[in-house]
């Protein structure tokens, strides 16, 4: 399937097979394709924690308003940013890494390192959230394609509690909850949508 096609084809679907088990190395795999997505300097500050425990799941269920995919669907990935990814050290670990790949020079690592380092420095906590949720948000899009061409459905949501969330999954202020993805075999087709005709949300030169 072209990306193309997917995007006419995908929907969410809300509901899932609960018997549906879905293999470690298929969400890896899914999980790994994803972080080739774009991000901002490189700093690779998506992680995914993946919930297939049912204990767990039903413990969300309440705190993502008893929207049933949370149970039912093989997994629940919650999509963060970390804190941590803005740190000096990380920034220069990775481009000393493209470095030893042979992936630049290393006048170019310096340069880049210490373009995000600047990057960064005097962002606020609001700015650096924004920059977390741009880049999750891109890797969970990749994250929804590669699922359905693999045949799997998807579903993107915000509506759970985030405090709640945070504190029974004991995820520290260190991370930003961007969104969950619910994930697995549907049992029914999502409902179809509609969106604007292009000439309603494409401008050009002037908004
Ligand atoms: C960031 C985000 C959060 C969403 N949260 C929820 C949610 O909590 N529950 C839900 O049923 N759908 C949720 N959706 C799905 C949207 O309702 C859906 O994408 C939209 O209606 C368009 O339908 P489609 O995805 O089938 O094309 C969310 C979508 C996005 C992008």
């Amino acid at each position: 399937m072209s990306v193309r096609e997917i995007l006419e084809q995908r929907r969410s679907v809300r509901h899932y097979d609960p018997h549906y088990k879905m293999e470690s190395e298929t969400l890896a795999a899914l999980i790994e394709g994803a972080s080739k997505s774009p991000n901002g300097n490189n700093i690779q500050a998506t992680r995914y924690l993946v919930i297939d425990e049912p204990n767990l799941k039903n413990v969300l269920l309440p705190i993502a308003f008893h929207q049933q995919q949370v149970i039912e669907a093989s997994a629940l990935i919650v999509v963060l940013g970390d804190y941590q990814a803005f740190e000096k050290e990380n920034i220069i670990h990775i481009h000393e890494e493209g470095f030893q790949k042979g992936y630049f020079d290393a006048s170019l690592r310096d340069y880049l390192a210490s373009a995000a380092i600047q990057y960064y420095l005097n962002k606020s906590k609001e700015d650096l959230k924004l920059e977390l949720v741009r880049d999750a948000s891109l890797a969970s899009m990749s994250l929804v394609l590669l699922a359905n061409e693999a045949g799997l459905h998807t579903i993107t949501m915000s509506g759970y509690d985030s405090e709640q969330l945070k504190s029974a999954l004991q995820i520290s202020d260190r991370y930003e909850d961007v969104m969950l993805i619910a994930i697995g075999k549907g049992i029914k087709q999502g409902h179809k949508t509609v969106r604007h005709d292009v000439g309603k949300i494409m401008y050009t030169n002037k908004i």
